[in-house]
């Protein structure tokens, strides 16, 4: 594992743009693998600037996404599919055809998790963002969720639930359930890029590098991983 501190947000959101503009450039066909959540906003900023500034090409360049909130509409402003498309894949010239996505709207979850799953076997993810939740969980495998997990459907923590209220805009309908890519899926990646700030994070990162590797923190299978690289901007 490779830690990397820096001193504050704009610092790891530059430091991992580098690192995707980077992979992107060494390999035009890349298959990457984004996150959502507050965290990887700056980076996906600083990827559109560097789009917009001719300095990435991201055409022949695969996505796919952790997870995704079940059921919500695609349309809703507090599903992943809007989050991914206004903050980043609008702004790119990633090729439609290229993002994958799980569908919130899907009418039955099993399938859309066989449908996801089998888009997934076709590729290797060169490079796999990934955030961290307080609680520990990565995409949405909360707590729980084994080293083998793979994609499915999986019930919110209470915890996450309580996160992410906050951050919903209507809290009328707010989803109880996620499709969400497992732990198996994420640590077959080539690389994995994890990006924690704030110091409500701290626990979080200290399972990972000093706890114990188990389900109760599901970010710590993640040590197990050949090439991670964590950014980190507070003191572990
Ligand atoms: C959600 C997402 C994760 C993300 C986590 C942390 O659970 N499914 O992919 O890493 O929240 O989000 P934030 O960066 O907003 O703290």
């Amino acid at each position: 594992m490779k830690l990397i501190k820096v001193k504050n947000y704009n610092e790891l959101s530059e430091k991992a743009s580098d690192i995707v503009i980077n992979e992107v450039l060494e390999n035009s066909k890349a298959v990457l693998g984004f996150a959502t959540g507050v965290t990887p906003l700056g980076l996906y900023k600083n990827l559109v600037e560097a789009f917009k500034k001719r300095k990435v090409d991201f055409s022949g360049v695969k996505t796919f996404n952790l997870d995704e909130y079940y059921p919500i509409k695609k349309t809703s402003k507090n599903s992943y599919h809007y989050y991914m498309h206004k903050n980043l894949y609008d702004k790119i010239n990633v090729k439609k055809e290229n993002v994958n996505l799980f569908d919130g709207e899907a009418k039955n979850s099993r399938k859309e998790c066989e449908r996801y799953k089998k888009e997934l076997s076709k590729v290797k993810i060169d490079l796999q963002i990934l955030g961290v939740g307080v609680n520990g969980h990565v995409g949405y495998n909360e707590p729980g969720s084994t080293l083998n997990s793979k994609t499915r459907l999986i019930n919110l923590s209470e915890e996450t639930i309580k996160s992410k209220l906050k951050q919903f805009r209507n809290k009328k309908n707010f989803p109880l359930q996620a499709l969400t890519i497992g732990i198996k899926n994420i640590m077959s990646a080539k690389k994995l890029l994890l990006l924690a700030s704030g110091k409500e994070k701290k626990e979080a990162i200290k399972h990972l590098i000093y706890g114990k590797v188990s389900s109760e923190w599901p970010v710590s299978f993640l040590r197990k991983h050949k090439n991670l690289t964590v950014i980190v901007d507070f003191d572990v």
